[in-house]
């Protein structure tokens, strides 16, 4: 299927949807500490999603998932399932990834938080994949072509010595969660698709510390970097304007 055009009723729909994942991510801050179990953060989201938001989280049994958010520690790339056994601890960063399913539109948004107290160069390569996470946001509107996008978050990540994961990328999102096109985090500059007013995508860049191969642990979900060095990812759902971009999923207090 072609890459949806969004209208003007589609979008309104997006951006609640989108806020409703922003929002979660926003809930669940003050509980990423050390002690907590991912599973506990897993609950947290679900049911406020569920009982507050009277939404539905688009991951559990999503092709099989077992959980409603993913839970990424240290070396786990993405798709890390939140357990009652992965207890965090200081220095540990974590993503947690959302994606809220409302009046049949998806909304999808993931964070890196840093617990207790993390050491500088984890910190450094969670900021740097931010960066390239709004590096690759200013380029968006109409014009700008998806290798633009891709070769700015791949040039900023490799400058500082970060590799960028290949196997997963962002993607169009709304009546279906993983939708045309494909949003790769590398690609060279006026290749691919020519960005369009209405078009609603995400961008998740991850980047490793090392070497940007990945395995997939036994459980079929949890993907690691292969080499066992941290990973971080940021993503927001963005929606191509007339004249540039609106990050759907954007937190009050981001510096976008
Ligand atoms: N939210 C993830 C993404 O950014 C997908 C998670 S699928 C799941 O595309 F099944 F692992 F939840
Ligand atoms: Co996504
Ligand atoms: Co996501």
């Amino acid at each position: 299927m072609a890459v949806t055009i969004k209208s003007e009723d589609e979008v309104k729909q997006m951006r609640i949807v989108c806020r409703l994942a922003a929002e979660v991510l926003e809930i669940v801050e003050k509980h990423v500490r050390p002690g907590t179990s991912t599973e506990a953060l897993n609950d947290i989201c679900h049911e406020h999603i569920v009982q507050n938001q009277r939404a539905i989280s688009a991951c559990l049994g999503y092709r099989g998932f077992p959980k409603s958010i993913c839970t990424s520690v240290n070396q786990v790339v993405c798709h890390g399932i939140p357990s009652e056994k992965k207890i965090l601890r200081s220095g540990d960063i974590i993503n947690i990834d959302i994606t809220v399913l409302k009046d049949g539109w998806h909304g999808d948004t993931s964070r890196m938080f840093l617990v207790g107290e993390v050491a500088s160069f984890a910190k450094r390569l969670v900021e740097i994949s931010q960066e390239c996470l709004y590096k690759a946001i200013d380029l968006v509107a109409p014009g700008t072509r998806l290798g633009d996008i891709g070769h700015a978050i791949q040039e900023h990540a490799e400058k500082n010595h970060y590799s960028i994961v290949r196997e997963y990328c962002g993607h169009g999102i709304g009546k279906i969660f993983h939708e045309e096109p494909q949003v790769l985090h590398y690609g060279s500059p006026n290749t691919g698709l020519i960005l369009e007013e209405g078009m609603i995508f995400t961008i998740e860049p991850m980047l490793n510390a090392g070497r940007h191969t990945t395995k997939l642990k036994r459980d079929g979900w949890t993907v690691e970097t292969s080499d066992g060095r941290l990973s971080s990812q940021w993503e927001h759902t963005v929606l191509v304007t007339g004249s540039g971009c609106e990050v759907l999923t954007a937190r009050p207090n981001e510096p976008l």
